[in-house]
């Protein structure tokens, strides 16, 4: 077994062993924590915010409406899906899909760390505000952070454990399920990703 892949399985065990908060909800509805899925060696990685209903019944990260939209954005660029690595920072659904709390994405944030520093991404593409911001602090660009409506498309250079990652701040699929200008915007700021 590859050591990423022994890494990757040691932070699910971590998560599904967490006790309280959103894991508690998780248990009590037979939900599923939501870890990640795609290559361990992508170049690429997307962070979105946290897990929805569909995601929490199947474990799988963007598998509902928004999922669709990411999906046909990765297929505008021809970038297939399974090649690439997508994750959130929160692994637990909040009731309701309401926004994360501070405390929760403390809480699992940490995780998300140990999945960047075993995969490496030369790119990191953020899906919505909570992940731009939590990844902008992370990589060293506190003082490069701007709303999301002046960031979305551009390029930032962070720092990681392991160097030099391109910070890339995108627009939530979910925010352009009934917004097709916005829709367009994400396709456009998607031609990024290409060359990042
Ligand atoms: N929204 C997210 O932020 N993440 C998912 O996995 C699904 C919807």
């Amino acid at each position: 077994m590859s050591d990423k892949f022994e890494k990757m399985k040691q932070i699910r065990d971590e998560v599904i062993a967490i006790d309280g908060g959103l894991a508690e909800y998780r248990k009590k509805n037979n939900n599923h924590a939501v870890l990640g899925e795609g290559s361990h060696d992508s170049k690429i990685m997307f962070i979105g915010e946290a897990p929805g209903k569909n995601e929490a019944l199947t474990g799988r990260p963007f598998c509902g409406a928004a999922g669709k939209i990411l999906d046909s954005l990765l297929e505008s660029i021809g970038v297939p899906r399974k090649e690439v690595y997508i994750t959130n920072i929160v692994k637990d659904r909040p009731p309701e899909n309401r926004d994360p709390l501070p405390s929760e994405i403390e809480l699992y944030a940490p995780f998300l760390d140990r999945q960047i520093d075993v995969i490496q991404p030369k790119v990191i593409a953020t899906l919505g505000r909570f992940s731009m911001d939590y990844i902008m602090r992370r990589l060293g660009l506190s003082l490069e952070i701007e709303t999301i409506s002046r960031a979305h498309g551009k390029s930032y250079d962070g720092t990681a454990s392991y160097g030099t990652v391109k910070v890339v701040p995108l627009y939530h699929p979910a925010a352009a399920i009934y917004n097709q200008s916005l829709k367009e915007t994400l396709k456009k700021d998607f031609q990024i990703l290409r060359t990042a």
